[in-house]
C-alpha cells in the first residue's frame, strides 16, 4: 500500500513540506518540536540518513531521519505521517525502516527518542526500546539544543536537563546490554 525507501538529495523538492507539516501538527497537538528547518532536511537526504514514504499513487506519505551524536549514539527523529495517510500503520512501517538503517549505518550505536505520543511510544516499545531517565541519553549539547525550539523548553532547564515533558526510551544493541 505505501512504497518506502532511503531518501536520496532529489527527496529535497519535499522538505518544505515536510517540515510544515511537522510545525502544523504540533501546533495542533499543543505540544513541543524540535523544530528543524527545510535545508537541514535536504542535508539528511542527502547523506542517506533518512526514510520517506509514498503513497501508490506517489503522493508524499511519510517521513524519519537519522541524527547522529558522538558516535555512541543516535536517534531517530522528526517522524511525521501525512494527515491524509495516518491510522493505516505507515508510522510503524517507517520507524521499523529508520531503525533497520540506524543498525545498518551504526551497528554499534544506541537508539534513542524522546517523544509524547503514545503511537511513537508503542512502536518503539515494539522495537525494543525500554524507557529510561535522561541521564541514559547523550549528554551532546548538539542534542539538547534542538530543544530550544520546544513550548516546554523552560520545564527542561528548570528541572536541571534531568527530566521534562517528554518520555526518553532507549533501544541498547544486543552485544552492549549483555555486557553490561
Ligand atoms: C504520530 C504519527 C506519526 C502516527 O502515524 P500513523 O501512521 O497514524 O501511526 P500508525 O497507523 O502506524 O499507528 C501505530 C500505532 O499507534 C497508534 N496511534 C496512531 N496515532 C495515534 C494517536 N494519535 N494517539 C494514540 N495512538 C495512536 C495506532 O493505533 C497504532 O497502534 P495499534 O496498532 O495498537 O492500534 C502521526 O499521527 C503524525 O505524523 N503525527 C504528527 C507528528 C508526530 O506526532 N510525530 C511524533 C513525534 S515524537
Amino acid at each position: 500500500m505505501f512504497v518506502l525507501r532511503q531518501a536520496i538529495a532529489e527527496d529535497g523538492k519535499y522538505a518544505q513540506m515536510i517540515c510544515d507539516e511537522m510545525r502544523n501538527s504540533a501546533k495542533i497537538r499543543g505540544t513541543g518540536i524540535a523544530e528543524r528547518t527545510p535545508e537541514y532536511i535536504r542535508n539528511k537526504m542527502r547523506q542517506g540518513k533518512a526514510v520517506i514514504a509514498f503513497s501508490e499513487e506517489g503522493l508524499w506519505a511519510g517521513f524519519c531521519y537519522i541524527e547522529d551524536w558522538t558516535g555512541e549514539f543516535v536517534a531517530n527523529s522528526g517522524l511525521i505521517v501525512n494527515p491524509i495517510f495516518r491510522k493505516n500503520g505507515l508510522a510503524r512501517q517507517i520507524k521499523q525502516a529508520v531503525f533497520n538503517l540506524s543498525l545498518q549505518q551504526y551497528p554499534e550505536a544506541k537508539i534513542f527518542g524522546l517523544t509524547t505520543g503514545l503511537a511513537v511510544m508503542k512502536i518503539n516499545s515494539e522495537l525494543g526500546y525500554q524507557p529510561v531517565t535522561y541521564s541514559e541519553l547523550t549528554q551532546d549539547e548538539g542534542f539538547w539544543s534542538g530543544c530550544k525550539s520546544c513550548v516546554n523548553y523552560n520545564i527542561l532547564i528548570s528541572k536541571n536537563r534531568k527530566n521534562c515533558l517528554c518520555t526518553a526510551m532507549l533501544y541498547q544493541p544486543k552485544n552492549k546490554s549483555q555486557e553490561e
